[in-house]
């Protein structure tokens, strides 16, 4: 156990410290735009019966965890609309505190479950008193609708064992598309809303023209 602690710790690190920096991002959106493309920030270290279960499946020897996988530290973006994916992304691409190591883009092409994310996969420096150590984190951003999806179909599965009955398979996949027409007409009626508020203050300014 004392193994294990001993693992884990930087990743612990690299988590808290995570959190801190994206919600950083958050912060200032909040005060220096009238609109944060990040609502909320969630991060975890993945559990020991979770990371033996995984390097069981994928036939990953423990003592390469930490070059063979990518989610013991995982961190997660939630946004309100899809546009704030690729700014979150562009974000994180400007930063110059971690590397990307990769992309994977479970939007423009779904999963077969109909799970849809945006993962980026980073090389995290983490400060030991045996100096710094590198560490993989994975951090997945999506939509609220995105993350309501998952959430659920996460419960499910784990309640199915993984095996769910083809019906609702099925029926998951037509949620999936369910909520991605969601997300599609939430950006539609912002982008009116944005639209009508320009309309408006253009015309405002018109008035106060004609009154000089
Ligand atoms: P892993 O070996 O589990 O990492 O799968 P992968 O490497 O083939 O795919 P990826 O790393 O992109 O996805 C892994 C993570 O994405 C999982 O740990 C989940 O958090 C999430 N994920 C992927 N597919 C699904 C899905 O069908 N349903 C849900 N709820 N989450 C998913
Ligand atoms: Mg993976």
């Amino acid at each position: 156990m004392k193994h294990w602690d001993q693992f884990l710790e930087p990743y612990k690190h690299a988590v808290e410290e995570l959190k801190v920096k994206l919600k950083g991002i958050r912060s200032q959106y909040e005060l220096h735009s009238d609109h944060s493309p990040i609502e909320f920030v969630t991060g975890r270290v993945k559990p020991i019966a979770s990371i033996l279960d995984k390097a069981h499946q994928k036939g990953i020897s423990l003592d390469k965890l930490d070059s063979e996988m990518q989610d013991i530290a995982g961190l997660r973006i939630m946004c309100q609309f899809v546009d704030d994916i690729k700014t979150v992304v562009e974000q994180l691409r400007s930063r110059n505190d971690f590397e990307i190591v990769e992309e994977r883009d479970y939007i423009s092409h779904k999963k077969a479950s109909g799970y849809r994310s945006y993962h980026v996969v980073i090389r995290y420096p983490v400060q030991t008193i045996r100096g710094e150590r590198m560490i993989l984190a994975e951090i997945q951003i999506r939509t609220l609708a995105m993350n309501f999806w998952a959430t659920v179909e996460h419960s499910l599965n784990y309640k199915y064992k993984g095996l769910f009955p083809e019906d609702i398979k099925i029926r998951l996949q037509r949620a999936a598309e369910a909520a991605f027409r969601l997300d599609e007409e939430m950006s539609t009626i912002r982008g009116e809303i944005q639209d009508a508020q320009a309309f408006f203050t253009r015309k405002k300014e018109m008035q106060q023209d004609g009154k000089k």
